[in-house]
């Protein structure tokens, strides 16, 4: 059975890369289409490839009308629990579609159409999703920004994207601090070049956001004034939204994703990666702002017809490292999907798991994770206590769906430690050196995948499809580059090691460390400066700034220190979790001037490395370490002669 279950897998693999457009075809059979399309794949202007062109449909239509006509009107949609609020609400399929029409109206009444933008700032709460896909009713494309930004940060996200609307709440809660979201998002329209015309603000019991008269807008009497709005019928290429995410510098990329390939992939991706039916309740306990949102806690989720569960609160302290034994067996939760941190965080506050033993979760079939390596270590503890399959798969904003994971809904592949298992359908990955050539099976290289992407990846980035082919297509011309370094095994499972590139992982959080440097170098004392990732038991990774003060600077270090902490929260904001920086006499760098930023980083983790041939003054190394020495760091290092 188990023989049998794995080939098919394999000839599902293999069909989707020799025969994509029919492989597709077949998957798109579960998506109502208003207008069929004329092509799966259209390769004319390749390397920008589309998906069902010349189709119609209407992603909240699939994700929400569609289950009311099928009979699921009484179902639960959405299950909103809030720790942090003490409340749990159930908003059936029937109120959801309701909910979503009437704030499509209200969008519609404040101008915003087909192809408009509208930004959306807001916590995790169920107003959300039903502002998501308002949005995709009206064919406008929603552009989400993570709560855990700071104004400037989001300021370049309106410049970036030009929304008509913007849509907030009056505050996110963190575990009990109440952060009000209003004043930082009225900073940030006031940073902004671009003005959207109108603001639409949830008042929430906990906040009252103080409203800007002409501007500003009620979300409930909005709603409540609203003629409900119909599906808008939109091609299938056709944006969806655009979805922020970290490059190389302080300008993120606008990550695009269309309407029909998306549909297709993530309905597709329920089935047969997770294994998830109609009717069961699933949870993706991440944040509306991150892909894993958008993918897993509204669009895959709904296109299904399954219940999907938005949670206010963190795995700890809200109350305690039980949250999620308790909402799993509250809800009946039958998949959890979450961040590797999330598991290390109940582990370090109950490491023998005492408190999952006062839940029943004998629904509880899987869990998933994601958005950062999973150790080794968090794997086997939750596989020791949970007694489910704890499947590890690897995945990024641009792709919107796993690259390489474990079909659970077709094979279960034995674990392998440390590997995201095989790659999934359409994905043809292969690992290429600096040649462009393919590596023998386990070496390291760059993690490329053949073009065509599958459905429901980027099919460009908002606004610049130069910088989309010069980020992910020039390097290695006929591949994208996923900006990961790893290996392949001898039975194709995939090892991903690290970024090639100067972006890290803080508690799932994708951050580039390029952004920060541009903060740090803004200071006036600042000559020069490095940031990077330093390994951390709890968030995977933490950023660490090194700067170099300019000739004359006699301030108290402390100062400087405490002043650029400070200055990254402010532009940045908190989510970047910059907290560490040390002032240094001077950088390693080459002879050719490029700061050695992957040395330093192997000296803070006390980790083996080779004195880089290129170096231009060795002896600058052991000053790093001296430094790093004083916040923890660097603790067994050796610097090789
Ligand atoms: N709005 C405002 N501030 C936010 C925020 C939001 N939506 N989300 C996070 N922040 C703030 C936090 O309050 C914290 O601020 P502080 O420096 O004043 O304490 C800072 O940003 C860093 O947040 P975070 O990295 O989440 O750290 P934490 O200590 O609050 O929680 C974990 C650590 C591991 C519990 C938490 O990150 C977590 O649950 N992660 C797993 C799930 C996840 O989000 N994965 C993402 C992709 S799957
Ligand atoms: P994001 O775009 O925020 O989802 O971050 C994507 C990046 O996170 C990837 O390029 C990887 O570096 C990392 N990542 C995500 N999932 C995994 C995983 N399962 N294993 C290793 N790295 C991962």
């Amino acid at each position: 059975m188990s023989q049998s279950t794995a080939a098919l897998f394999d000839q599902m693999h293999a069909r989707s890369l020799s025969d994509p457009e029919g492989f597709w075809a077949d998957a798109a059979k579960d998506i109502a289409w208003f207008k069929p399309y004329d092509r799966v794949l259209d390769d004319s202007a390749a390397p920008f490839y589309r998906w069902f062109v010349g189709g119609e449909l209407n992603t909240c239509y699939n994700a929400v009308d569609r289950h009311v006509e099928d009979g699921r009107g009484a179902q639960a949609a959405i299950i909103y629990d809030s720790p942090v609020t003490q409340t749990v609400q159930t908003i059936s399929y029937a109120e959801l579609q309701d909910q979503v029409a009437r704030f499509a109206g209200a969008l519609r009444a404040q101008g915003v159409e087909k192809g408009d933008r509208v930004l959306l700032y807001m916590p995790m709460i169920p107003q959300s999703v039903v502002a998501m896909l308002a949005c995709a009713r009206l064919g406008a494309v929603h552009s989400v920004v993570f709560g855990g930004f700071a104004p400037h940060e989001l300021a370049t996200r309106i410049n970036d994207s030009t929304p008509k609307v913007i849509v907030s709440a009056s505050c996110g809660i963190e575990t009990n601090r109440v952060i009000k979201y209003k004043p930082m998002l009225d900073a940030a329209i006031e940073q902004a070049d671009h003005k959207p015309a109108h603001v639409i603000v949830l008042q929430r019991p906990q906040e009252t956001a103080s409203m800007i008269p002409g501007r500003d807008v009620d979300w409930v009497e909005a709603a409540a004034a609203a003629e409900p709005a119909a599906c808008v019928p939109v091609a299938a290429t056709d944006p969806l939204y655009i979805l922020y995410t970290s490059g190389t510098t302080g300008q993120p990329k606008g990550v695009v994703r269309d309407n029909g390939g998306h549909a297709v992939a993530l309905r597709w991706t329920m089935r047969n990666i997770y294994n998830v039916q109609p009717g069961e309740v699933y949870w993706a306990a991440s944040d509306v702002g991150w892909v894993v949102g958008h993918s897993y806690i509204v669009y895959a989720p709904l296109l299904t017809g399954a219940t999907t569960l938005v949670f206010e609160g963190k795995p700890v302290g809200t109350p305690d490292a039980g949250t999620f034994w308790r909402v799993i067996e509250q809800h009946k939760v039958g998949t959890l999907f979450t961040a590797p941190t999330a598991f290390r965080a109940i582990k370090r506050e109950d490491p023998d798991a005492l408190l999952l033993k006062k839940y029943d979760l004998s629904h509880f079939r899987a869990l998933f994770l994601a958005g950062e390596r999973s150790d080794p270590d968090t794997l086997h503890w939750a596989e020791d206590h949970l007694k489910v399959p704890v499947i590890d798969h690897w995945w990024q904003t641009e792709t919107g769906w796993a690259i390489s994971g474990n079909p659970l809904g077709v094979h279960l592949f034995p674990i392998k430690y440390g590997s995201a298992t095989r790659p999934m359908p359409g994905w043809d990955v292969r690992v290429l050196n600096a040649e462009l050539q393919e590596v023998p099976r386990g070496d390291i290289g760059a993690i490329c995948v053949k073009l065509p992407l599958p459905p429901g990846t980027l099919p460009t980035l908002w606004n610049a499809d130069e910088r989309f082919k010069k980020s992910y297509l020039a390097d290695y011309p006929g591949y994208y580059q996923t900006g990961d370094a790893g290996f392949i095994d001898d039975d194709g499972y995939v090892y991903v090691m690290a970024r090639t590139d100067d972006i890290i992982n803080v508690a799932g959080h994708r951050l580039s460390t390029g952004a920060m440097e541009e903060v740090l170098s803004s200071h006036k004392d600042v000559a020069e400066c490095a940031v990077i990732g330093v390994a951390d038991d709890l968030k995977g990774q933490v950023p660490l700034g090194f700067v170099c003060l300019k000739a004359g600077v006699s301030r108290p270090h402390e100062d400087i220190v405490k002043e650029v902490v400070q200055m990254v929260r402010d532009q940045i904001g908190p989510v970047a979790d910059f907290k560490r920086a040390l002032v240094v006499e001077r950088l390693p760098k080459t002879r050719s001037g490029k700061i050695l930023r992957g040395t330093m980083q192997k000296i803070a983790d006390s980790a083996d490395y080779k004195m880089p041939a290129t170096i231009d003054d060795p002896g600058i190394l052991p000053e790093i370490a001296e430094a790093l020495k004083t916040l923890g760091y660097a603790k067994t290092s050796a610097i090789p002669q």
